[in-house]
């Protein structure tokens, strides 16, 4: 267990030496980077594994990548993938729906899926999630973000 935690340490802080601003660049589609002669390739957009991430950014990514497919980026269940569901996902701009749920529940669904707790298995279960709270609250604060 200490080994492991080492090893987090570790890497946590070998990632933090890859923070750097990315080199300046003139904006110019098809400039050549200023970086000199001596400068580094640039790293490709979107690939900024190296960065550490709060948990609110994480959850922010995650849900573009995933949960919006179903949820909707707006979170009203409309999402590109919604129409093929056997059960629409709610409408988390309903304050009705809001006031129904307890933020643990909601934790609970995401972790688990939807099978664990009863709904629909099309909710996917998410459990690396049960040791990122702070990637979890994230997903609940944007959650609760929708209420209109
Ligand atoms: C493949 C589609 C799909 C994806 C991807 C998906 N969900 Fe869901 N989700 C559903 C469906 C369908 C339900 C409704 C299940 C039911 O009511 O039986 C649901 C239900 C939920 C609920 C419970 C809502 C309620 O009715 O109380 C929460 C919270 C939730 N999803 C959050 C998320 C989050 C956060 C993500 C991304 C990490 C995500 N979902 C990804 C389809 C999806």
């Amino acid at each position: 267990m200490r080994g492991l935690l080492l090893s987090v340490l570790v890497l946590g802080f070998a990632c933090s030496k890859n923070n750097e601003p990315p080199p300046p660049s003139s904006g110019v589609p098809g400039a050549k980077p200023e970086s000199g002669p001596r400068g580094q390739p640039a790293r490709p957009v979107g690939t900024n594994t190296g960065t550490a991430m709060t948990g609110d950014e994480r959850a922010a990514a995650l849900f573009g990548q995933l949960c919006q497919t179903c949820h909707g980026p707006n979170g009203d269940g409309n999402g590109p993938v919604a129409a093929s569901l056997p059960v629409r996902p709610r409408n988390y701009t309903d304050p009705a729906w809001q006031a129904s749920v307890t933020d643990e529940q909601i934790k609970e669904i995401i972790v688990k899926g939807g099978a664990a707790v009863g709904k629909n298995a099309m909710m996917p279960g998410n459990p690396n999630l049960a040791t990122d709270p702070d990637e979890l609250n994230g997903l609940v604060k944007i959650i609760r973000g929708f209420k209109k």
